[in-house]
C-alpha cells in the first residue's frame, strides 16, 4: 500500500490518501503540542512507540468487541487506518481525579473516583475543545442519540480493558481520551490511545508516565514513553 497525498498534517500525525478511498496512511511524527498547540517541543522516539502503542492497545480492544480504524501496521511510525468521518467529540473517561478535572472541582490530583465519569469536549480548535453534554451535542447535530449511546458504552467498554490491561504492567489508567468516527455508518474508535491522549501511572511510586512530564516539564519525558512502551512488550 503506497502513500497518495497528502491530505492532513495535524499536531502528532500526518495523514495521506491511498490507492484505496476506503483506507488511509497515519505518519507519526515526534512532535508534542500542549494547550492547543501553544507550547511545542519534540519527543525523540514518540511517533514510532505512539504508532505501535496504538496499533497494539487497537487489536486488544477490537478482540473484546471494539470496533477500531486499524487496518495494517506498515512501518515503525506508519499504519492503515479505515478512513472515517470523524465524530467531532473528544470522549474523556476519568478513573482518577487529575488534570483539568482536578483544577476545575478542586480536588487533589489522584483521588480514586468512586465511579469512572465520561465527558465530552467538542472538537474545536479555534474554541480550545469546550465542555459540552450529550444535549449540546445532539442540539448541534454532532452526532445522533444512537450515536452517542455507543460511543458511551464503546467508551466505558475501552476503560474496562485498559484498567485490566494496564495493571498487568504495573500502570494505572488515570484517565483518557479517544475519539470515534463513522464507516460507512458505522461508529468505530479512531485517531490513537497513547502516552499523548492517556494519563498512566506507575502503580507502586505513582510516577507519571505520560505526557504530563512535557506539559508539566516534568522531566524524563522520552523515558516514561520508552518504559510504558518495554511494558507493553511490543516488538
Ligand atoms: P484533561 O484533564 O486535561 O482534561 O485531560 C484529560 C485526558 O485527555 C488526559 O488523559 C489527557 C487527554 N487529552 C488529550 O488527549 N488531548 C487534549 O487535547 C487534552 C486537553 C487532553
Amino acid at each position: 500500500m503506497d502513500k497518495l497525498e497528502q491530505l492532513y498534517e495535524g499536531k502528532a500525525k500526518k495523514v495521506f490518501k491511498t490507492e484505496d478511498p476506503d483506507v488511509l496512511i497515519v505518519d507519526y511524527k515526534d512532535d508534542a503540542t500542549a494547550f492547543n498547540g501553544e507550547k511545542k517541543g519534540t519527543i525523540v522516539g514518540k511517533g514510532v512507540i505512539n504508532n505501535k502503542m496504538s496499533n497494539y492497545v487497537m487489536s486488544l480492544l477490537e478482540k473484546e468487541g471494539v470496533p477500531t480504524h486499524l487496518v495494517k501496521e506498515l512501518s515503525d511510525r506508519e499504519t492503515a487506518v479505515k478512513k472515517v468521518e470523524i465524530v467531532p467529540l473528544e470522549v474523556i473517561i476519568r478513573n482518577v481525579s487529575a488534570g483539568s478535572f482536578a483544577k476545575k472541582l478542586g480536588i487533589e490530583e489522584g483521588r480514586k473516583l468512586l465511579c469512572p465519569t465520561l465527558e465530552f469536549s467538542y472538537k474545536d480548535d479555534a474554541l480550545g475543545d469546550p465542555f459540552i453534554n450529550s444535549y449540546y451535542a445532539l442540539a448541534l447535530g454532532l452526532a445522533t442519540k444512537e450515536e452517542i449511546d455507543l460511543i458511551t458504552k464503546y467508551a466505558f467498554q475501552v476503560n474496562d480493558v485498559l484498567i485490566k490491561y494496564f495493571l498487568g504492567i504495573g500502570i494505572e489508567l488515570i484517565d483518557f481520551k479517544i475519539e470515534f468516527g463513522r464507516y460507512h455508518g458505522q461508529i468505530i474508535l479512531a485517531d490513537e490511545i497513547s502516552p499523548d491522549t492517556c494519563r498512566l501511572w506507575d502503580v507502586t511510586t505513582h510516577e507519571k508516565l505520560d505526557k504530563d512530564r512535557f506539559r508539566r516539564d516534568l522531566g524524563n519525558v522520552e523515558d516514561a514513553y520508552q518504559e510504558v512502551f518495554h511494558r507493553l512488550g511490543i516488538k
